[in-house]
């Protein structure tokens, strides 16, 4: 099975409600908001910067780059009017922010017409993700920023041992939420390949043990597509997750994930 997000516009509203839910829970963890202040915090913003987020999902991230106080304006583009009509709910209240619906591969602004762009967790989910980091640059002023940040999929785990039925859960919603495992490791040679001067990488990591949202979320995503897929039964399916909440409520629970960041800039000239 595909990426879902990479078919955003074919899933059904009740599967858009739970990845709407956990976008706003992994945007609400502390060490994500840690992560999101420190890479923004790199971005020098010129003052009344119009900033442009491709892939906004619910606007976590358009929500916090409005708090920023250089910027002015801030747009996010995504291509599921579902979740962008959540974004727009969750936004009332923040002024200059605006949403609309689009594809990053082939954006409606002008040429130069943005201070900076932000990829949050959006190119590892959509296959193409050189025609975005194109795009981008065309939408870029001369030396504009661009901040990028996405999890390094190869490194989710959720194991305790070597046969670990848990981790089969992990593998499986990394099969079917990502497009790219590997993009974070690719991003520096993406960036520069677009014609961006770019900054070292920098690492972060998720970890849950006492109360997990997001890494438990795994569980049941990747066991319903097992499920789905027919690779085990539906009673296994239910075995495992019942496994996830008994170590999330008894204590024993781990997931784990490292996210990087890159920022890089467009050329003065
Ligand atoms: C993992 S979500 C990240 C959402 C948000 N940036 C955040 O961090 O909460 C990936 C987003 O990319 C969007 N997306 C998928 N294909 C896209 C495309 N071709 N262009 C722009 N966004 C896309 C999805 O709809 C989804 O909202």
């Amino acid at each position: 099975m595909p990426d879902v997000f990479a078919n955003i516009t074919k899933v059904p509203s009740e599967m858009l409600d739970v990845i709407a839910s956990v976008l706003e829970t992994r945007a609400a963890m502390p060490s994500q908001q840690d992560m999101i202040s420190s890479y923004l915090g790199e971005i020098d913003f010129p003052e009344k910067s119009r900033v442009l987020e491709v892939g906004c999902g619910t606007g976590p991230i358009c929500r916090a780059l409005v708090s920023i106080p250089n910027i002015n304006q801030v747009i996010g583009i995504d291509p599921s009017e579902h979740l962008l009509s959540k974004a727009r709910e969750l936004s009332e209240g923040h002024k200059g922010i605006s949403y609309q619906e689009g594809d990053g591969r082939k954006l409606d602004f002008e040429d130069s017409s943005f201070d900076a762009v932000i990829l949050h967790t959006t190119l590892t989910h959509v296959p193409g993700p050189e025609e975005i980091l194109s795009e981008v640059r065309r939408l870029l002023k001369p030396g504009g920023w661009l901040g990028v940040c996405d999890g390094d999929f190869d490194t989710a785990t959720l194991r305790l041992s070597n046969s670990d039925l848990l981790q089969a859960c992990c593998e499986s919603f990394v099969e079917n939420f990502v497009n790219d495992r590997y993009l974070v490791r690719k991003m520096s040679t993406l960036v520069q390949g677009a014609g961006f001067e770019v900054q070292p990488l920098k690492s972060y990591g998720l970890v849950e043990t006492l109360a997990p949202g997001l890494t438990l979320s795994w569980i049941d995503r990747g066991a319903d597509a097992l499920v789905q897929k027919g690779t085990i039964s539906s009673e296994l399916g239910e075995a495992l997750k019942k496994e996830g909440r008994k170590r999330a409520e008894q204590g024993g629970f781990f997931g784990y994930m490292a996210y990087a960041s890159l920022i890089a800039r467009a050329p003065t000239q």
